[in-house]
């Protein structure tokens, strides 16, 4: 990376979201010390030119996949990246089920990685059901 990680987050989030507003691609990224946790979701065909280009980006060691599969709907539909920086350990600390998050990625299943993502998934919903009764 040639700036500070803030700087070079920013800067990615901004042009990962401008991409995915594109590409019809919506998900979430959380940062931990050693790794990244994505959710990526959309179209198959947009899905996969995505992992492509993550794939791709010199940035990245490795990639795993810890699950892949079809969806009835979307847990980011309003998030062209929705993006948490975990690395403080605060939420992770008031939500023991963000703990896998952190953990080694290996140790990372289908079901804690999921019961993870949807703890900000419906924080996100209950935002906009909140949003919509008080019509804001
Ligand atoms: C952790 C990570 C997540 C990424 N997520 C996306 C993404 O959601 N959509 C996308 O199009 N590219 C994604 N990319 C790929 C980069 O956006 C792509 O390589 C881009 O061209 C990098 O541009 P930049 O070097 O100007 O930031 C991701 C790359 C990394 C390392």
């Amino acid at each position: 990376m040639s700036r500070p990680l803030s700087a070079e987050i920013e800067r990615s989030l901004a042009r990962v979201r401008r991409i995915n507003r594109r590409s019809g691609v919506t998900g979430a990224l959380f940062l931990a010390d050693q790794h990244i946790v994505q959710v990526l979701e959309g179209d198959p065909g947009p899905v996969l030119d995505t992992v492509y280009c993550v794939l791709t980006d010199p940035r990245l060691n490795t990639l795993e996949a810890i699950f892949q599969e079809p969806a009835e709907e979307r847990l980011f539909p309003n998030c062209l990246m929705f993006f948490r920086d975990l690395t403080d350990g605060v939420d992770a600390a008031l939500n023991p089920v963000l703990k896998p998050l952190l953990e080694n990625t290996s140790d990372l299943t289908r079901t804690s990685a999921l019961e993870a993502v949807e703890h900000y998934s419906s924080e996100l919903l209950e935002g906009r059901l909140t949003n919509t009764m008080l019509m804001i």
